[in-house]
């Protein structure tokens, strides 16, 4: 830029005519006002109040006037800017309130809509009942064991007092694992948890065990392949056949409510003597109705065996069957909720759909 020239006429240089600036500060305006966002108002910030623009041309070239013409140009460039200033500040400010009142209405959320609910999960009613058998026991003091589903042969039978030939240990009960002679098989029942615990717990002893059980039946309406038991023995000394009874009338109570009513009926196990079936008073008609579906018309509903344990199966665990007395049961839970919750058809148990647990899940 040129050094101060005294021979320099102010309204020769165009940037500092007013006519000039006046026109300036109009287009200045005119562009603040035409910008319809926040970044149109950046641009003509930028072009009208920037270091190229007109206004700031004119005030650089205030520099280099005589110093009689600064002052007069000075005020008029001074009065310009501070116009343009005045204006963009008002237009900016109008531009954010208008931003701000549409982000309130577009980022608007309606706290009372309904939200896309996740439908919870629920615990199988299998499992829910197994865990109510299981808070049962435990609350009279009773142990919790477990034993293997692939179990010996052994364990599942001999030990148990089933004879050689026994039927249950036919193929068409039993589910055998191969080799033939890997003396392994699927459990058939929990009942090799008794001599487990016997051997590995000692007397006195209370143990319940739950859990699934496996036989070579077809998959119909009232059978499946693999199902849920709960066994339970207690032996101690002077343990009698009251206490069984006792026992399981708590059980029924707690899973069927109060007011059930049981009977044991004389049957054989080999692993029990004596033996007994409990059968639980028909839920449908008590008695009533002879025609009745749920009870067959005989007024009772099979629920599991019992029974006082056998001498021989103590003997095989090491237990004095002199000093040493005991009783054992084991139920369906499968069937218990059958005829429980009014499932008609067994193979709702197993088909996973979320809407089956959800109705039978439910604590009744
Ligand atoms: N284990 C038998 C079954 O699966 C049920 C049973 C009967 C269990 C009598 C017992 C019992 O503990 O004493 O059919």
């Amino acid at each position: 830029m040129s050094g101060p020239n005294t021979s320099y006429d102010p309204v020769e240089v165009a940037a500092l005519d007013p006519a000039q600036l006046e026109q300036a500060v109009t287009d200045a305006l005119a562009a603040f006002d035409a910008a319809r966002t926040l970044d149109e108002l950046k641009a003509a910030r930028a072009a009208h109040q920037g270091d190229k623009s007109p206004l700031a041309l004119a005030n650089r070239e205030i520099g280099a006037l005589p110093p009689s013409a600064k002052a007069e140009a000075g005020k008029r460039v001074g009065q310009a800017r501070g116009k343009v200033g005045q204006a963009l500040k008002e237009r900016q400010a109008q531009l954010e309130a208008e931003r701000d009142e549409r982000i309130l209405v577009e980022e608007a959320v309606d706290v009372t809509l309904p939200t896309d609910r996740q439908p919870l999960g629920r615990r199988h009613p299998v499992e829910l009942m197994a865990q109510r058998v299981a808070d049962l026991l435990v609350g009279m003091g009773w142990e919790i064991a477990e034993g293997p589903e692939i179990e010996a042969e052994w364990f599942n039978f001999d030990a148990l007092n089933f004879d050689e030939d026994h039927p249950a240990r036919q193929m068409q009960d039993t589910f055998y694992i191969a080799p033939e002679d890997s003396g392994l098989v699927l459990r058939t029942h929990t009942s090799p948890v008794q001599s487990r615990s016997l051997l590995e717990r000692g007397v006195p002893l209370y143990v319940g065990a739950i859990g699934r059980v496996y036989r070579t039946d077809d998959l119909d309406a009232t059978h499946m392949p693999a199902f849920h038991q709960i066994e339970g023995i207690a032996v101690d000394e002077g343990i009698t056949m009251a206490h069984l009874k006792g026992t399981l009338d708590r059980l029924a109570t707690e899973l069927f409510g109060e007011g059930i009513i049981t009977r044991l009926r004389p049957s054989f196990f080999p692993f029990t003597e004596p033996s007994a079936e409990m059968d639980l008073r028909c839920f449908v008609c008590r008695g009533a109705d002879p025609d009745c579906r749920a009870c067959s018309g005989t007024g009772w509903i099979e629920w599991g065996g019992c029974g006082m344990v056998n001498r021989n199966v103590l003997t095989a665990a090491g237990v004095d069957p002199d000093r040493y007395s005991g009783f054992a049961f084991g139920m369906g839970i499968d069937r218990a909720l059958m005829f429980r919750s009014g499932v008609s058809d067994m193979r709702e148990l197993i088909e996973g759909d979320v809407r089956f647990d959800a109705q039978f899940g439910l604590e009744v």
